[in-house]
């Protein structure tokens, strides 16, 4: 896998609750990448059809499901299909939450399943802007979803049927990175977290932490420099490949591959085995401010 100190490789075969592999929370909260290169999501009979990017309507990057309902999204095609295709993902939700449970059982009853998605168009060409390229080094946050400090936990897997592996680049500790940029993000205008949720461009308040969270994903991504130069490692995940990070914490790029899972899981950074390894806690002592006023 070529990964030595960012990602972690773990020897599990099964997600189910009898694998080797638990109570981690102390590895993935402090910015590992836990790697199980023995961990197929398996496809079950006439599933392979699914591996195509025909069935992505074109208008969205993934076809995903929304939860509590799990409906399917972004996706294209006959109805019979479809509800065979809602099936195969639901059953990755349904595995990569047993399995998170298992890794991470101080989470249990905490963790909330956010969107579960298929990916299977190619990551070439996928940009529509710098913003959203990412091929370049970025942390997850978002515009219009502020995460008010919570938690973004993904479960990934590589699907590819043709031996492509996912190629992505992993980078700098989250403490290293905010320190990196910190000093050089300029306040919000006062009054605009109100703004934007009064016009509905944010779902809630962008918080102070959400303004600095949004700013290093942005500035991230804009300093060709620091894509280029600053410290990184590639890691390739080989098809039936799981992998399992913070996607708010590490440095990460996807570089290339074609067909993978991913399942979202939300967790409240008090929930945390270790609250002081949050990104939210980092900010608040490197900036001696709270954050979420
Ligand atoms: C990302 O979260 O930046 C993309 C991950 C991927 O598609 O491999
Ligand atoms: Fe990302």
């Amino acid at each position: 896998m070529g990964g030595d100190g960012i990602v972690h490789e773990y020897p599990d075969t099964t997600w189910a609750d009898d694998g080797p592999t638990r109570g981690v929370e102390a590895v993935v909260e402090s910015g590992h990448v836990l790697a199980f290169p023995h961990l197929a999501f398996g496809l079950e009979h006439g599933e392979e059809r699914f591996l195509d990017p025909r069935w992505a309507d074109g208008k969205a990057k993934n076809v995903s499901l929304r939860w509590p309902a799990g409906e399917l999204r972004g996706a294209a095609g006959a109805p019979a299909d479809l509800v065979a295709l809602q099936g195969m993902i639901a059953r990755y939700a349904d595995r990569s939450e047993a399995f998170a449970l298992r890794l991470f059982p101080h989470y249990r009853g905490k963790l909330r399943r956010g969107n579960s998605s298929f990916r299977p168009t190619g990551i070439a060409g996928r940009a529509r802007s710098w913003r959203q390229d990412d091929t370049r080094l970025h942390i997850d946050a978002f515009p219009s979803n502020p995460m008010q400090g919570t938690r973004l936990l993904r479960v990934f897997c590589n699907v590819n049927p043709r031996g492509e592996p996912r190629r992505w680049r992993v980078g700098e500790s989250f403490e290293a990175h905010a320190a990196r940029y910190l000093g050089s993000i300029a306040p919000p205008w006062p009054g605009s977290a109100w703004l934007l949720a009064a016009l509905g461009i944010t779902k809630r308040r962008r918080t102070g932490y959400d303004h600095l969270m949004l700013q290093l994903h942005d500035r991230a991504k804009a300093d060709l420099e620091f894509q280029r130069s600053s410290p990184q490692q590639r890691v390739d995940f080989a098809p039936g490949t799981t992998w399992v990070c913070f996607s708010d914490q590490v440095l990460h790029a996807a570089m290339g591959g074609q067909h993978m899972m991913e399942q979202t899981f939300y967790l409240d950074a008090g929930d945390l085995a270790d609250p002081s390894s949050a990104p939210l806690a980092v900010l608040e002592r490197l900036t001696g401010q709270p954050l979420l006023a």
